[in-house]
């Protein structure tokens, strides 16, 4: 099957597909946008131009990158293409890295999915060498003073104010920029 890979030119809108295809709940498209805006490299990959799957590298680009969003349409998994676009991600980090060094790959595999990721060489954390991957969600209330109330609950009104001109001054910068 020919695959064709994508550097770079995966949509919000072609992520939301992808991704709900494998049963996954919408994400807001201003999200995705800024997610991808903010990555360090995308793929997408097609198969007679449609879009059967995608992987994002995300991290500082140096010393640790993160594989996310790996997803490859379920009528197209099985097939080799999940294990060519991890190669395509990995193939970047080799080809921008300097030469000499040691960089970080990283990932949160999804259940069940720990032995595709081993094939490609990571190793599932816990073991005896690397403690447990931690992870946590945070729900951002759509309140934007309640969740300046839970974010100052700890410090003092004197440091509460000083805060908020902060917020308000880069909230302000932003919407003159
Ligand atoms: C996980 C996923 C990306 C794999 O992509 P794929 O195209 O189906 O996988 P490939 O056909 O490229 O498989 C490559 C190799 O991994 C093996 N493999 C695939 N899924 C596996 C699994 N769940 N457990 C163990 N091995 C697996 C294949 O047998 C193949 O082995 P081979 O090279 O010896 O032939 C894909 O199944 C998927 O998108 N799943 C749903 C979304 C998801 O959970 N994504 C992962 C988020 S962390």
């Amino acid at each position: 099957m020919s695959i064709v890979i994508e550097e770079n030119t995966l949509t919000a809108e072609q992520f939301q597909s992808i991704r709900e295809s494998t049963g996954r709940k919408p994400l807001p498209i201003s999200q995705i946008k800024s997610a991808l805006d903010f990555g360090l490299y995308r793929v997408l990959a097609k198969h007679n131009d449609i879009p059967v799957g995608m992987g994002r590298l995300v991290g500082d680009g140096s010393m640790y990158w993160y594989i996310q969003d790996l997803f490859v349409i379920p009528e197209y998994q099985g097939q080799g293409i999940g294990k060519a676009i991890a190669e395509h991600l990995i193939r970047h980090i080799n080809i921008t890295s300097p030469l000499g060094i040691t960089t970080t790959v990283g990932l949160f595999s999804a259940v069940g999915k720990d032995g595709f990721y081993e094939k490609l060489g990571f190793t599932a954390r816990p073991s005896k060498v690397y403690g447990a991957g931690m992870i946590k969600h945070l729900n951002i209330p759509e309140n934007y003073t309640k969740w300046q109330d839970t974010l100052f609950e700890d410090m003092s009104i004197e440091e509460i104010s000083e805060k908020a001109a902060e917020l308000r001054a880069i909230e302000q910068a932003g919407h003159h920029s």
